[in-house]
């Protein structure tokens, strides 16, 4: 009895001297269609209780992550079920079920990316177009301190994307449009091989249309430093889609 009070009481001074604590992770749908979020927890973690749901119109939902965390979100679209699968026509995570269980978005996807930081430090958080763009997206931070500015990508990329780039759907419309690396696999474009660090691989044309209508999202993998956000102090999150 008193082995396991000690035990307690040493796991809750833990618990309050490490400071650990969970955020708030708030995703809202402003679209005019239900999309389907996915969740992926990032260097082997386990994963969140939750990796895929359904999310209407208008319907926001929030989950608990704790401190340390890493990982990234993602809204899959024109999402249906056959007699055996759940599947989308963007951001599949190709599990065959509305939960993605440890498996990412298949490009091309509009990516947030947050770290959140143990002890109330500094968390960095983005917005990515590096795997391409489904759908816009945003994300803000509430109760940190620091900068703490919101990241957002409201344009629709879908609208003024290259034909070589365009992800068709079913009904013929442009459903999400592929970063130059996913459509061409070419070095410059993937900054691998020779282009392998930010001297040696500059923006394209291609990665230019991405940043030109969303300034503050990632645009390609050696971006500049202007798409990393930093929030210290456990902020809780709100990523919108459509927003
Ligand atoms: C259901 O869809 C999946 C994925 O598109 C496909 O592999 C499978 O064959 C389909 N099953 C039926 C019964 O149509
Ligand atoms: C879809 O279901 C079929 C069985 O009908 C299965 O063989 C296939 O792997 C599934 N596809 C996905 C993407 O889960
Ligand atoms: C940041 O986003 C939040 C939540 O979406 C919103 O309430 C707030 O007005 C935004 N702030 C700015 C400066 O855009
Ligand atoms: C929701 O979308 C509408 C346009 O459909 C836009 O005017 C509005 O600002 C968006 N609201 C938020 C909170 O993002």
């Amino acid at each position: 009895m008193m082995k396991t009070l000690a035990f307690y009481g040493l796991t809750l001074a833990f618990f309050f001297l490490s400071g650990a604590h969970s955020a708030k992770i708030t995703f809202t749908n402003n679209c005019s269609k239900t999309i389907w979020p996915g969740t992926l927890t990032s260097d082997q973690k386990p994963q969140l209780s939750n990796t895929g749901f359904e999310l209407l119109s208008k319907a926001s939902l929030t989950l608990d992550v704790q401190a340390p965390w890493k990982g990234r979100f993602w809204a899959r679209t024109q999402c249906s079920t056959n007699s055996t699968n759940f599947t989308c026509e963007t951001a599949d995570c190709g599990t065959g079920k509305v939960a993605c269980n440890g498996a990412g978005a298949i490009p091309p996807a509009s990516l947030v990316e947050i770290n959140i930081a143990d002890n109330r430090g500094m968390d960095y958080y983005d917005v990515s177009l590096v795997d391409g763009f489904n759908l816009p997206v945003s994300v803000a931070t509430r109760g940190g301190t620091g900068e703490c500015k919101n990241s957002s990508c409201s344009a629709d990329v879908n609208a003024v994307c290259p034909g070589e780039l365009q992800v068709i759907g079913s009904d013929g419309s442009v459903l999400a449009c592929k970063s130059a690396c996913t459509a061409f696999n070419q070095p410059q474009y993937c900054c691998t091989g020779a282009f392998s660090t930010p001297l040696t691989c500059p923006p394209t044309k291609y990665s230019a249309i991405f940043k030109q209508q969303c300034p503050q999202a990632y645009s390609y993998a050696y971006d500049d430093q202007t798409s990393t956000f930093t929030c210290s102090g456990a902020p809780d999150y709100f990523i919108t889609f459509c927003p």
